[in-house]
């Protein structure tokens, strides 16, 4: 059916695209060029913000330009300045300036990435990017890897294959002939693994209620633990190690995990989530953090953290890749003979976006220097932070900060200090010019802080000192 804004030609069609592009280029450039000025927390309550975007499904159609801008002024309140270089909360790196770019060009390509023949520039992309990436962190040049959208799917796809190959030494292919009627897989985690691992177990039919959980002691596992809980399994086993634990930033002895796993009879699997930790092995000054990493059989980590690029971004690494493939390759006769790489061998997903071109450009703009620098520069910050807290009366640190996180608490306010840290979390974020989030540390109410922004400056740290300061 025509209507007003379907347009007549081929070329008006296209035209359209462009028109809507520029607006929308107009709302971002403003967006992005304020960043530094607005809040870093919503304006609203969830109803109010769920009234501004709500109303019955359109039944006709409008200009697509016009639609991009009404979403911008109805939805802004709800716009979290998490782009920008106050954003402390959780792990969330902003985006490089190339990265930015690189991604909005991937989505105007809209390449089918997936499958070769689809998107061949798209695929010998993910594959340089995989290259450029183990070179930056130190891994091997022969491990498989793919891009994947976050840490969460990265940790699904390192364990998927290690579910393959504990597979594989019991005689059987878990991913054609599933898991019923098998004995459990052991999978050995630490108290702190991140919940993106367990749910990914979880996804994957290996359990999360079932693990062999070593102790934990001051965010990392506990070696001793780990061996007798090791000791106890007699065939092979998946080992789970954290390069950055979440809210200390601290990250498990990799090397002597690596030499336990050596040492099991049964053989073991040892999977590494790196997901913003991987990236201290980009500084010779912080690659200590994460020495051994490389005797890992698979690895995870983000990119839409530390490497700065938009969200929907993550790579996983697997030493064999053909143990990585098996996992994933399923044959599909509409997509089959197809020469070069296809990523859908290697993941989860068929179909997905060019998130490649991002990294892409955001590793050649930055270059290995520039990232080194990068990250020093946030643990300096992170550091800044650390010692602003220490002398400060009603303050202290809980954990010292080793890497990109500070983990801290209020010590005065009150006989219930765990609903005074719990508030203060709650005042700090509705400032609007610094945002922290919360947690619990050693069974207290812990605040967080994480550094891994880009363009974050000292000034920024001082700000998140004075909001602190006044978040009591
Ligand atoms: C150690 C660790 N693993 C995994 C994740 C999950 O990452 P994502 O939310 O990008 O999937 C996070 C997120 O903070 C993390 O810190």
């Amino acid at each position: 059916m025509k209507t007003d804004h379907t347009p007549a030609t081929d070329q008006d069609a296209f035209a359209a695209v462009a028109d809507a592009m520029d607006r929308a280029h107009a709302l971002a450039r403003r967006y992005v060029q304020t960043l530094p000025e607005r809040r870093v927390a919503a304006q609203g309550t969830p109803a109010e913000l769920a009234a501004a975007l709500d109303e019955p499904l359109p039944e006709q159609a409008s200009d697509p330009a016009g639609v991009v801008e009404e979403w911008f002024r109805r939805a802004e309140p709800g716009i979290v300045a998490s782009a920008g270089p106050r954003f402390f909360g959780y792990v969330v790196g902003g985006a490089t300036p190339a990265a930015v770019a690189g991604d909005w060009l991937a989505t105007a390509l809209d390449q089918c990435s997936g499958f070769y023949p689809a998107a061949p520039a798209a695929a010998e992309t993910e594959l340089v990017v995989v290259r450029w990436l183990l070179d930056l962190f130190g891994l091997p040049a022969s491990w498989s890897g793919t891009l994947t959208g976050g840490a969460t799917m990265s940790n699904l796809t390192g364990l998927a294959a290690a579910r393959q190959w504990v597979g594989a030494r019991l005689g059987f292919d878990p991913a054609a002939d599933g898991l019923g009627g098998r004995p459990p897989i052991p999978v050995i985690t630490n108290t702190m693994t991140h919940s993106s691992a367990r749910k990914a177990l979880s996804t994957l039919g290996l359990g999360r209620t079932s693990l062999h959980e070593a102790r934990t002691i001051d965010g990392r596992v506990s070696l001793a633990d780990l061996e007798q809980k090791l000791a106890a399994i007699d065939g092979p086993a998946i080992i789970m190690a954290t390069a950055g634990e979440v809210n200390s930033g601290h990250s498990d002895d990799i090397n002597a995990v690596a030499d336990l796993r050596d040492r099991h009879p049964g053989g073991a699997w040892l999977h590494v989530d790196g997901a913003f930790g991987l990236f201290a092995g980009i500084s010779p000054a912080l690659r200590h953090h994460v020495a051994g990493v490389e005797r890992a059989d698979s690895i995870a980590s983000d990119l839409h953290k530390w490497l700065n690029v938009p969200y929907g971004a993550g790579v996983a690494f697997v030493r064999d890749a053909a143990i990585h493939k098996s996992a994933f390759a399923i044959p599909a006769p509409y997509i089959a003979n197809s020469e070069g790489w296809n990523s859908d061998d290697y993941g989860p997903e068929m179909s997905r976006r060019f998130r490649a071109l991002a990294a892409w450009c955001a590793l050649k703009a930055l270059g290995r220097a520039g990232y080194r620098e990068m990250v020093e520069r946030c643990v300096a910050n992170a550091q800044q932070f650390a010692e602003w807290i220490e002398p400060q009366p009603d303050l202290e640190l809980l954990t010292a900060p080793e890497l990109n996180i500070v983990c801290f608490r209020f010590t005065q306010g009150g006989d219930d200090l765990d609903a005074f840290n719990r508030q203060a979390v709650t005042a700090i974020q509705r400032d609007g010019r610094a945002f922290v989030s919360g947690t619990t540390w050693g069974g207290k109410a812990a605040i967080r802080a994480a550094f891994d922004h880009w363009a974050t400056t000292s000034e920024d740290v001082q700000i998140l000192c004075d909001v602190v300061r006044s978040g009591r």
